[in-house]
């Protein structure tokens, strides 16, 4: 059965072009209640680890310099279905295919810089959230 919850993160790109309060509006209309927040600066070794999954692609280095470049949001969200809904949400990767309306067609640049990380799963979710948040602030 699925979760309730999911881990995200507004992206340094978005932050520096001022989108953090239209999508955080954006989701909290959708109705995904934020269950913890914070805004933080990565360094290029914590974005590897976050992204080590991705440790073989081509655009790995790239996308660690670009997570680290700035400060980002990560927050945690729930809903019911959250893990699939939020997906359905922010669109796909690459915001040049990503449906109207969706989270990263109104604010991506690009598919690097493409404005919001969303967990793929429950347990990736687990995951990430236990990265940037501790169990006192995840059971509040
Ligand atoms: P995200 O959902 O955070 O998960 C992995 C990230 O890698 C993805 O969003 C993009 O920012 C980035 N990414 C995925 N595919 C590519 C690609 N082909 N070129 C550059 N960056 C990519």
């Amino acid at each position: 059965m699925p979760t309730n919850r999911t881990f995200t993160i507004i992206k340094p790109d978005a932050v520096l072009d001022g989108f953090t309060g239209s999508m955080i509006q954006q989701i909290e209309d959708a109705g995904f209640r934020i269950v913890a927040i914070k805004k933080i600066k990565l360094s290029p070794e914590e974005a590897g680890r976050f992204y080590a999954v991705h440790a073989a692609r081509p655009f790995f280095q790239s996308l660690c310099d670009h997570m680290s470049s700035n400060h980002i949001i990560p927050m945690v969200l729930e809903k019911e279905n959250a893990v699939e809904d939020f997906r359905t949400l922010i669109g796909a990767t690459n915001p040049e295919q990503a449906a109207e309306g969706t989270v990263r067609k109104r604010f991506a640049r690009s598919i690097e810089s493409n404005a919001i990380h969303g967990s793929d799963s429950d347990e990736n979710a687990a995951i990430e959230s236990a990265f940037f948040f501790t169990d006192r602030e995840l059971n509040p």
